[in-house]
């Protein structure tokens, strides 16, 4: 037997020295840790088992039958976050470049099948070279595995991708696939074809960094929902982020220890927002003001920032909170803020998160682009997820509430919960000078002074109908609360809401307008 044990040491030694120490060397010389170092780091300490140690390829083409790849480029395992269980697979770059070949992507689907068997999230962590060449057709294969996979698991247990290093070809759709894409400033890349083969076919001119660096991402094409500046900066977030998460699709997600009253009172909160309409402030000021102990944790933060989308808690419950930032042209709805929205609002609602949302915009952006580039197809989708979202919902209409955006801003009719609106309130079909130009047109053309008559009829609309009153008459606002009670006010309608139940008609799947 010590023989054996004596074997199995030297076996084990091997493949947790992965590339070897060169290769080590070579990646701590780029700031980027190990993918057992990166595993140990993201995991309570000592709880990670790991599992298919042992698997190696079966490639014989272009050198492969002379290639050794310890672990074959990617660890997986098992371990827990905070005492919750999580499956995780690490590729490993030391080895063939994080390659991914037939067996590497079995590894990958055994840890992802897994996670779907025990009900809990599946961490994955990518820096690869993409599709191992020299596999061919089974290593596309193994891509496809995976992408099914993401797609079976998607809405049942939370998937979160990291990228800490590059992350090219086919290889970037499993963490499109997946609820959350978390990059590392600086060190992780994400594209569809690189820098040569754009200078190939287009000419065009681009270094990795300004092609798909997390920057990029973050702030242009909304691919990354977060970027961090080190890789321990990363885990930490993502510690973070699943402390707000369940475990699965039929459970609540986790209730978290408060000292913060839910009762207290909110003296500061409306003195926030200026008594002029057009006048802009940050509506996370409300927010960390409403929520418990201040704390709010932003997904997409420099993606439309016309919109916060933000996970935080009520009496240690977590919630998702969707709200018109007035500080970002002026909180208008468009294009990026529908989508950002939308996808938020639906992974929400498939994690059993309640929803609050926080309205104050004038509506959805006029103009060409916004038009060609299909605002009505993209606008809608916030329509249908707030609308499909069967969890509870509330919302708070701290200012404007104009138009369309006064509908689509989770409003009574796509099935509100309960509807609070502060006395600063303004809803109604459109701007007090908008509408005021129309319909008083006649009487403002045969004035004498149209200047004057313009503004009298203004402030007479303001009066009559840019207020609160007329939706709460209808009962489309449940009440109309002073500001300083507003986390008393949602704390009690999700305690509440906490039974709630809505069946919704039997079909295969909706038709989200993509
Ligand atoms: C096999 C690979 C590899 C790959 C890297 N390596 N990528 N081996 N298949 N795809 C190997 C290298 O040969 C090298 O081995 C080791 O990994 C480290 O790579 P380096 O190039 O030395 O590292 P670096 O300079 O840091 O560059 C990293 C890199 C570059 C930018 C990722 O390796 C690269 O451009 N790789 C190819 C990327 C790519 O085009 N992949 C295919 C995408 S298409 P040695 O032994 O020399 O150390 C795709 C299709 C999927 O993925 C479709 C799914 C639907």
């Amino acid at each position: 037997m010590d023989e054996k044990l004596k074997e199995l040491k030297q076996r084990r030694d091997r493949i947790m020295a992965g590339g070897g120490p060169k290769r080590v060397e070579a990646q701590h010389a780029k700031g980027k840790m190990t993918a057992r170092e990166r595993i140990e780091t993201l995991l309570d300490e000592g709880s990670f088992t790991e599992v298919d140690a042992f698997v190696e390829h079966r490639a014989v083409d272009l050198g492969m039958d002379k290639t050794e790849a310890p672990g074959e480029g990617v660890v997986i395992g098992y371990g827990t976050v905070a005492g919750r269980m999580i499956t995780v697979f690490a590729q490993d770059f030391t080895v063939v470049g994080g390659s991914l070949g037939e067996m590497h992507a079995a590894k990958i689907c055994k840890a992802m099948d897994l996670a779907m068997k025990i009900g809990c999230p599946c961490i994955g962590i990518n820096d690869s070279g993409g599709a191992r060449i020299q596999e061919g057709v089974d290593a596309l294969s193994g891509y496809g595995d995976i992408f099914y996979r993401n797609t079976l698991a998607s809405g049942v247990i939370p998937q979160i991708s990291v990228i800490m290093g590059p992350c090219a070809g086919g290889a970037v759709y499993s963490p499109a696939l997946t609820d959350f894409t978390i990059m590392v400033d600086k060190s992780a890349n994400m594209f569809i074809t690189g820098p040569q083969v754009i200078k190939a076919v287009t000419r065009e001119d681009v270094t990795a960094e300004a092609l798909g660096g997390a920057l990029v991402h973050s702030q242009i094409s909304g691919v990354a929902s977060l970027m961090f500046n080190s890789e321990q900066e990363t885990l930490a977030g993502i510690r973070k982020l699943l402390s707000y998460l369940p475990q699965n699709n039929v459970e609540d997600p986790p209730v978290a220890k408060t000292s913060d009253d839910i009762h207290r009172n909110l003296p500061k909160v409306a003195a926030l927002i200026p008594d002029q309409p057009n006048k802009p402030y940050d509506i996370r000021d409300v927010i960390s003001q409403v929520f418990d102990d201040g704390d709010y944790f932003e997904i997409q933060p420099l993606y439309a920032q016309n919109i916060v989308t933000c996970f935080a808690r009520l009496g240690g419950k977590p919630v998702g909170i969707i709200a018109n930032q007035p500080k970002i042209m002026a909180g208008v709805l468009d294009i990026n803020a529908s989508d950002k929205a939308s996808r938020f609002i639906r992974f929400c609602d498939a994690f059993n998160i309640p929803l609050v949302t926080f309205t104050d915009t004038a509506g959805y952006l006029p103009g060409v682009g916004q038009e060609h580039a299909g605002v009505i197809r993209h606008g809608a989708k916030l329509l249908y997820a707030y609308s499909e979202a069967s969890v509870p919902k509330l919302t708070v209409i701290v200012r404007k509430a104009y138009g369309g955006a006064y509908i689509a801003m989770c409003s009574r009719h796509l099935g509100a919960d309960q509807v609070f609106a502060w006395p600063s309130a303004e809803i109604a079909v459109m701007g007090p000078d908008g509408a005021a130009n129309i319909i008083f047109k006649k009487e403002i053309d045969e004035a004498a002074d149209a200047d004057a008559m313009r503004k009298q009829k203004i402030d007479e609309y303001k009066h009559n109908f840019a207020n609160p009153y007329k939706a709460a008459v209808r009962g489309y606002v449940d009440d109309v609360i002073d500001p300083a009670d507003t986390r008393s006010r949602l704390a009690a309608a999700l305690n509440m809401l906490a039974g709630k139940r809505e069946a919704r008609p039997a079909k295969k799947h909706g038709n989200l307008p993509v």
